[in-house]
């Protein structure tokens, strides 16, 4: 492989992300070859580690890989750590040193690429001192990579965006949506772009409606903390929601770079419907799990989950109804849904196309039904795709059944599927800053979200906990289609 060179400085780097994804991530790019020699990481945290104690931490974290001894320890002795207080100056000097040093060591051309793993309070300061304090390398590239959440609404994204726009320019900034590194969420832009006769029906005169659902089994579990203040909505849907939503809405980009399709996603956003609060107290719904038992296992209340308080008002589940004003779209509603504590764990993006004019089955049968033409993709934890057309039923007469072309990866396929996480840390290598977020989009799902957030906040739900933990949500999600006419493709 062609070999990356570049210094990783990781703040949080005694964190949960980055060891459960970023220490194997790199891990992988390292055993097939595109970390090799040179590259090395400092890891920052507060609390005072040797870097013989982080070295064994990052070995550890590649237990699940079951990596071979030695090439694990080689790799971890690439790992270096560093004491520091985020608001401390002189601990920005300290890093200096301690880059310059390990640059000359294994030679890194100045390539510097800062990870911000921890809390976003401190993105901003982090951002500051690293220009003020001369961190940033000028003879190699810098770049910073920012976890999620970019902020809590649009103004306090705005400040925050404007922070970090003081020390790095737009193209610097890398801002994680670990959806976006998803094989499958990949694939939406092939199968539509690379499949005549799905393009030429992506439209709304062939299509329905599209149904996006993320639905997760497991509950809010430890993050109790983070997430009473987020919720559901800002932690599902504008982001990695309005993302998916965003690659099946867009034109076909003029070629397949970042900023040709850059501007392709930013231009169908500005048609993204901005409700009126009257719209979204119509077009969504909330809900919070409540205890039940599921498989012979009590599941709790999520008010009863640690650093939850006893009368939250916090949604663990949104349904609505998202619509893009523009000639392609404008009459087909995008349906999205997702939750903790649902019945699976299914990341999926169902087509339903219109149905045919007339059915002349019926003229012969007239118990024939012809069932809807649906494209699933199957994006987490099948990968795949399934397209459901109408056949004829085998034997006398005359019927239709529906009958279902299936594509699957094959299973060394899907080992081989770089997780998001390794698959985005190659691109910050590569500088292709396709499958990341760009201000001007985030700009706009935090105005989509806003009007959202602002009628619930002033109009707390009545009726929390309303759906039980193991089904598929609170029942206003199935009755939002059903005015509709319609009804959600997926319901396990
Ligand atoms: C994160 C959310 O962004 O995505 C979590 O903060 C959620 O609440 C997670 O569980 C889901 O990601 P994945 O990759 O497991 O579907």
């Amino acid at each position: 492989q062609d070999e990356k060179v570049a210094l990783f400085i990781i703040f949080g780097g005694s964190g949960d992300l980055a060891r459960r994804k970023l220490y194997p991530s790199l891990f992988r790019l390292y055993q097939k070859g595109y970390l090799q020699k040179h590259f090395a990481v400092i890891g920052t945290a507060r609390r005072p580690w040797s870097n013989d104690y982080y070295q064994q931490i990052v070995f550890d974290s590649l237990a699940s890989l079951n990596p071979d001894a030695e090439q694990a320890k080689e790799f971890a002795s690439h790992f270096y750590y560093q004491s520091h207080d985020v608001t401390n100056t002189e601990h920005y000097v300290v890093l200096r040193e301690l880059a310059q040093k390990l640059d000359t060591q294994y030679q890194l051309a100045g390539n510097r690429i800062f990870y911000m793993a921890m809390s976003p309070r401190f993105f901003g300061t982090i951002a500051g001192h690293l220009k003020s304090e001369d961190v940033l390398d000028d003879r190699g590239f810098n770049r910073l990579v920012i976890e999620k959440p970019f902020g809590h609404d649009f103004a306090s994204a705005q400040v925050l965006n404007e922070d970090i726009r003081a020390s790095f320019a737009e193209n610097q900034i890398y801002r994680i949506d670990h959806y976006l590194g998803k094989e499958m969420v990949q694939n939406i832009s092939a199968i539509r772009f690379g499949n005549n006769i799905i393009e030429s029906l992506w439209n709304n005169r062939y299509i329905d409606n599209i149904q996006i659902t993320l639905s997760e089994a497991l509950g809010v579990e430890e993050r109790g903390g983070y997430y009473e203040n987020s919720g559901a909505l800002r932690d599902m849907v504008q982001n990695h929601i309005s993302q998916i939503a965003t690659l099946l809405a867009m034109e076909p980009p003029v070629s397949f770079d970042a900023a040709d399709i850059r501007s392709e996603k930013i231009k169908v956003l500005r048609s993204l419907h901005i409700g009126t609060p009257e719209e979204a107290r119509q077009d969504f719904v909330r809900g919070q799990y409540g205890a039940a038992t599921v498989a012979g296992e009590a599941l709790d209340n999520y008010r009863d989950a640690a650093q939850v308080a006893p009368e939250s008002k916090t949604e663990t589940f949104v349904a609505g109804k998202m619509t893009f004003e523009n000639y392609r779209w404008a009459g087909v509603p995008f349906y999205i849904r997702t939750g903790k504590r649902l019945a699976k764990k299914a990341t999926r993006v169902d087509v339903v196309f219109k149905q045919l004019p007339m059915n002349i089955f019926q003229s012969v049968n007239k118990q024939d039904n012809l069932a809807e033409n649906v494209l699933t993709i199957y994006i987490e934890p099948t990968e795949g795709f399934t397209l459901q057309l109408n056949a004829k039923r085998v034997g006398q007469g005359f019927a239709t059944r529906p009958a279902a072309l299936t594509f699957r990866h094959s299973s060394e396929a899907a080992t081989n599927t770089p997780e998001a996480y390794e698959r985005l840390l190659l691109d910050i290598l590569n500088g292709d800053s396709t499958n990341f977020t760009h201000w001007d989009e985030l700009a706009q799902t935090w105005r989509f979200a806003d009007v959202i957030e602002k009628v619930w906040a002033s109009e707390p739900a009545p009726d929390f906990p309303n759906y039980l933990s193991g089904s598929m949500g609170p029942a206003c999600a199935d009755e939002l289609l059903a005015r509709d006419g319609r009804h959600w493709v997926y319901d396990p």
